[in-house]
């Protein structure tokens, strides 16, 4: 054969494994409302930038079943390219070869970008748009998930995990995503489950569709399996490429410092009045997180799941760092099981990946009750405990109002080893609230009174006056600092600053065991 021959040889094979399962298959997969495994990764990487490896593996099964059905890439497409210029890898199902389930070949490709991701330090996506095990394979389709997830294990912590489930994740293919540190679902077109609305019907006798048992919604709101939900592909691929700025490469880097107009030493004087003088009247916290953050933008995680508490990432003075904020706005910002577990996991890939942890608190306390108790809110609020007691990032709390029992203690107290606590003047930090602690305190007192209300009233006042406010922990030194609201921005970039090369180290052990 020529060399031109061979040449054109190469383009042809090139032009077939581009066309997937065929013209027919991705007319119906656009027919689905979905995009094809190519489209998503151009969406997702910068222009131009996709380097794809394993194009031409095929299947080596030569049964005739499969005779006129085995095609280049084999229900995935691998490879490397850059979101912002840094290097990722990437793996993205195709779902006209096969429903995008997922074969022998097909996890001998994820495992080798997820090796070299690792490798050579860099994040790793997945685009999962797959029917599950691929059926005709058998076992050695359920080896294939097992050596994914294993990787995902040991990688956890080392890169960024990230994926995206853009169509149906049945059986096998949740367990790869929830392995990993964040999920992107889309609207309508994504499902996660572990057995499909048939199975469910036969087995629990519920009618259920699909989306209502594992759609973007459901997971974004109910379960807390998703931490980012758009209406279309696009938008979801933009936001992979916002969470990613914030992100360093692998657990020996730090996140990049970006340059930024914001002032430092910008000051927010209605910070000074955002504070509600009733301490029962609710505010949004998330007001003063974007009055302080660069530019006003905060990334958001999981924000329509446990929204009494509020996690995601921004940038100050240029550099990223983690926000955990009690949402005085939603039932008080009291801490419930599934808050605690949400900031827990939150601070904990924080601590992973060297971005510093900023906590604004207004807690006043657990939530009470036979449902959270039964729910088992010790374990989970120990979870949250557990997180920031052991996180080595610089830590820093601003306490704006309430800082009240054990909910004090896990919000990343001084004894927890966090670095530095400012609190507003409108902070209240005391084993309990006045209202609880007066009735017990005074009980004596407010029965034998001749107007046990008014008694009652003068004994809150009274409490809040002598322990509700920051100056007695500021007095113990478990309060650094007292400031003006407004000035918190130019606080906590000092702070942050004079912590930049803080080493912090926990026991040397196996692992720790966090009660899960
Ligand atoms: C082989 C599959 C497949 C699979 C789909 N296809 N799933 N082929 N193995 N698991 C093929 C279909 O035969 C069809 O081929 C093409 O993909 C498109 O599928 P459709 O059904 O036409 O598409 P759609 O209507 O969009 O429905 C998609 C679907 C459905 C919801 C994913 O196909 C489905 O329910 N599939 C089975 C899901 C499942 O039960 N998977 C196994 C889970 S067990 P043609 O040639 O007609 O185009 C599992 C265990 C692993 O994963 C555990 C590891 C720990």
């Amino acid at each position: 054969m020529s060399r031109e021959r061979k040449i054109l040889e190469l383009k042809e094979k090139q032009e077939l494994a581009r066309m997937g399962g065929g013209k027919k298959s991705i007319d119906r997969q656009h027919e689905r409302g979905k995009l094809t495994a190519r489209e998503r990764v151009n969406l997702l990487l910068d222009e131009n930038s996709f380097e794809e490896l394993d194009m031409f593996r095929i299947s080596e099964r030569t049964d005739r079943e499969v005779e006129d059905k085995r095609y280049y890439g084999d229900g995935i497409i691998t490879g490397y390219g850059s979101i912002h210029g840094r290097l990722v890898f990437v793996y993205s199902f195709d779902f006209t070869v096969y429903g995008g389930s997922l074969s022998q070949v097909v996890a001998e490709k994820v495992v080798k970008v997820q090796q070299m991701s690792a490798k050579v330090g860099a994040p790793i996506i997945g685009i999962n748009d797959s029917g599950g095990a691929r059926i005709q394979e058998g076992v050695d389709s359920l080896a294939g998930y097992t050596n994914i997830f294993l990787n995902n294990v040991l990688y956890s912590g080392v890169v960024p995990q990230i994926s995206a489930v853009v169509g149906p994740a049945a059986g096998g293919a949740v367990y790869s995503p929830a392995l990993t540190d964040f999920i992107f679902m889309v609207r309508k077109t994504s499902f996660m489950f572990l057995t499909g609305p048939k199975i469910v019907k036969a087995v629990t006798h519920e009618d259920v569709t699909a989306d209502e048992l594992g759609g973007a919604d459901v997971h974004a709101v109910k379960s807390g399996i998703t931490h980012f939900t758009f209406d279309d592909e696009p938008s979801l691929f933009e936001g992979i490429r916002k969470l990613i700025k914030y992100l360093p490469q692998n657990n020996m880097e730090e996140p990049l410092v970006v340059s930024t107009e914001d002032p430092p030493d910008r000051v927010e004087p209605d910070l000074n009045y955002l504070v509600p003088e009733n301490p029962n009247k609710p505010y949004d916290m998330r007001e003063v997180v974007l009055k302080i953050l660069d530019d006003g933008e905060f990334l958001e995680v999981q924000e329509l799941y446990a929204p009494n508490i509020i996690i995601g990432f921004g940038d100050l003075n240029g550099r990223a760092v983690g926000i955990v904020a009690n949402q005085p706005k939603v039932l008080a910002g009291v801490l419930d099981s599934n808050a605690s577990g949400k900031a827990a996991r939150f601070i904990r890939f924080c601590d992973c990946f060297n971005i510093p942890i900023v906590t604004f608190e207004d807690v006043p306390g657990f939530m009470p009750g036979t449902v959270q108790e039964y729910n088992g809110i010790i374990k989970h609020g120990a979870k949250m405990l557990y997180a920031y007691a052991e996180a080595t990032v610089p830590k820093i709390t601003v306490i704006t109002r309430k800082g009240y029992g054990g909910a004090f203690c896990v919000m990343n107290s001084k004894h927890l080893r966090g670095d530095i606590s400012y609190a507003w003047p409108s902070a209240e930090i005391a084993v309990m609230g006045p209202e609880g602690a007066s009735e017990i305190i005074f009980s004596k007192e407010i029965r034998d009174a001749a107007d046990p209300e008014k008694k009652l009233q003068e004994k809150i006042q009274e409490y809040r006056e002598r322990f509700a406010n920051p100056y007695v922990a500021a007095g113990k030194g478990i309060v650094d600092e007292v400031i003006e609201p407004k000035v918190t921005r130019y606080k906590l970039i000092k702070a942050l600053e004079m912590l930049k090369n803080k080493r912090d180290e926990n026991p040397v052990r196996k692992h720790g065991n966090i009660p899960l």
